[in-house]
């Protein structure tokens, strides 16, 4: 979603805006644009479409030291040049870029329209810059201050007054927001990818704090004005992580990466000896962990998935009775917080809003909320008792691959540690953990054999429909796949429990709509090959995901993909990566915008 960047320092703001931008790129984005200053010449730059084309109407030689810039993702008012951001006040002196929603902005702008302030554009944004003017009255943190008291909503700003050489304000409601120190140089950006490039040293700014910055100092302090002291945290991403290196895509890039992230996520978190876990983040108690009576995971889109797979595991292993659920259903749901039960929030981001929210809900009734998260320093991480990261490095593509093996990889280790400190004995923690430590090896199997995903992908690219069928541990994985085919391909899938077709989809079945089968050696197997039958009985065509050595599937089935054996348990890991295969090669043929799909956004933080 949107994407924020200020600096001040000695070196051309426009041409490190704009480089900083493109580190933004990734979140999604639909139009892009800074405003500079330079002798008290607020100049301004905004363009609907890339950042390519925002940069080919800005200037080589602009001049200035100081400015803010943007990344738009519409949520209010269409994609055009007026309503990207930054936005400006009456008197051209103030300008503001903003991530987030503002509730309240209609009430608030008929109160300035009333006062005969005039707005160009129709973004709810605006009326932050006419709030500021309207409360300045020669000291912009006063401003913005009196301004962020008015807003509903979420928020991350940035403002700049031409009177006020080199001092950016920045503050966070909802949304994230962080500084970069350089040397005589300050960044402010919503996340750290914007910054890596200058500084490793970055301050993570909390809600309802307000920073005001200039090239060598910065103040931190809350709405009552105390001011606060920082703690100054060092980020670890390399630069060569986010770059696409030999491969077309990220996303392409992410899949292979599996192999080596997996492993990231066990390291040094496995006690062979005992056969279990060892997970410091979580911040409970072995005694704590073992009076869990129940738990609840929440989570959107694909970490939602992880936390149905892993849901699965926890009540099969650790016998621990497991729900899941949207975030976005549960904070809004008053849900019943019960002694014992333990919150689980998934996110690769760490700032999705709806999960945010959630968190506070929970948090606010009191409930223990573990965060599983990939983004080092991100909200849900911070604000929560304690949690796992899962260390996949960055993911810029926005369609999730190696976040969701790696969500999976570090709940796999806290049910082994659950499951260990309950029913599951020495020998079984053994095997979990051979297994466990065989996956990467296995993904690599199935990635050199990608060429004949590809073949399957050409063949069955131009259906119009797809269903996704899988049973048991693997059904959320068939929700995966066809939430990637949907994302990146735009091809409309539908995931199902291969079960429930004959109370409904089956009736979707011609030769037009391939069904995609994860049909895996588990105790579902003859289960699944029943539905297969189902289908083929009324010439639907077949794709089976099947475990090597299957003869019988062959009968059935028009095409087959065989992954490795492994435990039925662990087939997830498995069965998911010629799904995501199959979404990026139907996407690469369809000529599809494999990395920044249409419409969306990597961090989604508006509702
Ligand atoms: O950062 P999060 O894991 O909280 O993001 C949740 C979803 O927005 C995300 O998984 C989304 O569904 C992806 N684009 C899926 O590929």
């Amino acid at each position: 979603m949107c994407g924020i960047i200020g600096y001040c320092g000695s070196r051309n703001a426009a041409q490190l805006l704009l480089s900083g931008l493109k580190q933004l790129e990734y979140r999604g984005y639909d139009s892009a644009g800074i405003a500079v200053v330079h002798k008290s010449n607020l100049q301004l730059y905004k363009k609907a479409g890339k950042i390519e084309i925002l940069r080919a109407i800005v200037p080589d030689i602009l001049e200035g030291h100081w400015g803010i810039g943007h990344t738009r993702w519409a949520s209010h008012g269409k994609v055009n040049d007026i309503n990207a951001h930054p936005h400006t006040d009456c008197t051209g002196k103030i300008a503001i870029c903003h991530n987030g929603i503002i509730e309240n902005y209609t009430s608030l702008k008929k109160r300035l329209d009333s006062e005969n302030h005039r707005f160009i554009s129709q973004t709810d944004s605006e009326v932050i810059a006419h709030l500021t003017e309207s409360f300045y009255e020669g000291n912009l943190v006063t401003a913005v201050k009196s301004t962020a008291s008015l807003l509903e909503g979420t928020y991350g700003i940035l403002a700049i007054h031409v009177d006020h050489p080199n001092q950016i304000v920045g503050v966070r409601n909802g949304s994230p927001m962080i500084i970069g120190l350089a040397d005589k140089e300050m960044l402010i950006a919503s996340d750290v990818s914007a910054v890596r490039a200058h500084t490793k040293q970055v301050i993570y700014l909390e809600d309802s704090e307000i920073v005001s910055m200039n090239s060598n100092a910065y103040e931190v302090s809350n709405m009552r004005n105390q001011p606060i002291n920082k703690k100054i945290e060092v980020i670890s991403w390399k630069l060569q992580e986010v770059e696409k290196g030999s491969y077309p895509h990220y996303m392409l890039k992410e899949i292979h990466e599996q192999t080596e992230s997996i492993p990231r996520a066990l390291s040094g978190r496995i006690d062979e000896q005992q056969a279990t876990a060892v997970l410091g983040g979580l911040n409970m108690s072995d005694t704590e962990l073992l009076s869990v009576k129940r738990i609840t995971i929440t989570a959107a889109g694909t970490s939602f998935y992880a936390a149905r797979v892993i849901a699965y595991l926890l009540e099969t292993l650790a016998r621990i009775p497991t729900t899941t659920e949207l975030s976005s259903e549960l904070r809004y749901r008053n849900p019943v917080v019960e002694q014992g039960t333990l919150y689980i929030a998934v996110s690769q981001s760490g700032e999705t809003i709806d999960t945010l929210m959630a968190v506070r809900e929970l948090q606010r009734k009191g409930a223990p909320v573990l965060a599983i998260s990939n983004v080092v320093g991100a909200s849900i991480a911070r604000e929560a008792h304690g949690g796992i990261y899962i260390h996949s490095g960055p993911e810029i593509a926005v369609a999730s691959t190696k976040a969701f093996a790696n969500q999976l990889a570090a709940m796999y280790l806290f049910t082994l540690k659950m499951a260990r400190m309950r029913h599951m004995t020495w020998p079984e923690g053994k095997k979990f953990l051979k297994h466990l430590l065989n996956i990467s090896n296995q993904i690599e199997e199935i990635l050199n054999n990608a060429d004949k995903i590809e073949q399957l992908a050409r063949k069955y690219c131009k259906a119009k429909n797809f269903l996704f069928l899988g049973r048991g541990i693997n059904f959320p994985v068939a929700l995966e796949g066809a939430l990637k085919l949907k994302e990146v391909a735009y091809i409309h899938a539908e995931g199902y429990s291969s079960a429930e077709i004959k109370h409904g989809p089956i009736a979707l079945i011609n030769p037009q709509t391939p069904s995609i089968f994860l049909v895996p050696d588990d105790y579902l197997y003859n289960k699944i090959l029943s539905s297969m039958k189902e289908v083929k009985a009324r010439n639907g065509s077949i794709i089976a995901i099947s475990t090597e050595g299957d003869t019988q599937i062959s009968h059935i089935a028009d095409d087959i993909f065989q992954i490795p054996k492994t435990e039925q348990n662990f087939y997830p890991f498995l069965t998911v990566v010629p799904l995501q295969l199959f979404a990026y090669y139907c996407a690469l043929e369809l000529k599809c915008d494999v990395d920044r799909p249409r419409n969306l956004a990597k961090s989604v933080t508006v509702e």
